[in-house]
């Protein structure tokens, strides 16, 4: 269902792409870090997932799923990062709001800025707070 989703919002991307490149990436000559990545993250993730990113945030003990965690994605994925699934969970899936689901969406916040990203080997437009976040968490793979 997200990966659905993100691939939809893939195709459509890299035709607007296609159209205006110099309109589509604006910023795109500062590319977002694995730093920019670790500082959303600590804002926005780790009352949940934890500073070290393995679950165990603060505000993990009050809620009906355990936070994920986000150390170990490659090494249950096959010893590959799952790029598009990740991006897509985080970034939420705003037709499908009304399901029940225990991790905020933050697709909300990153729509505007885009850079180019190149995600299962396809160059995406991705929001620079989502391209910051995929550094970050590929860089903290065991
Ligand atoms: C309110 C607590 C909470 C916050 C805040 C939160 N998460 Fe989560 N996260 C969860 C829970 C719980 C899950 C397990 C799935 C579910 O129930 O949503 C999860 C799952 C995930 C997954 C899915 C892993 C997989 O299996 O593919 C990723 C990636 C992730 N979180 C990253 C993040 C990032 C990055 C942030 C900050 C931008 C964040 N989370 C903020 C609670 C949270």
């Amino acid at each position: 269902m997200h990966d659905k989703r993100w691939v939809i919002l893939s195709v459509g991307f890299i035709a607007l792409a296609t159209a205006s490149c110099t309109d589509l990436y604006p910023d795109a000559d500062v590319m977002p870090t694995r730093a920019d990545g670790a500082a959303f993250f600590s804002e926005n993730c780790t009352s949940c997932h934890g500073v070290d990113g393995r679950g165990g945030g603060p505000a993990s003990s009050g809620l009906s799923v355990a936070p994920t965690d986000l150390t170990t994605l490659s090494a249950k994925n096959g010893g590959t990062f799952p790029q598009a699934r990740a991006l897509s969970y985080i970034y939420g899936d705003p037709g499908n709001s009304h399901l029940a689901r225990v991790m905020p969406e933050f697709g909300g916040e990153m729509a505007e800025d885009l850079v180019p990203v190149e995600i299962e080997g396809v160059l995406t437009p991705t929001p620079r707070e989502l391209a910051g976040l995929l550094f970050f968490l590929e860089g903290i793979q065991q």
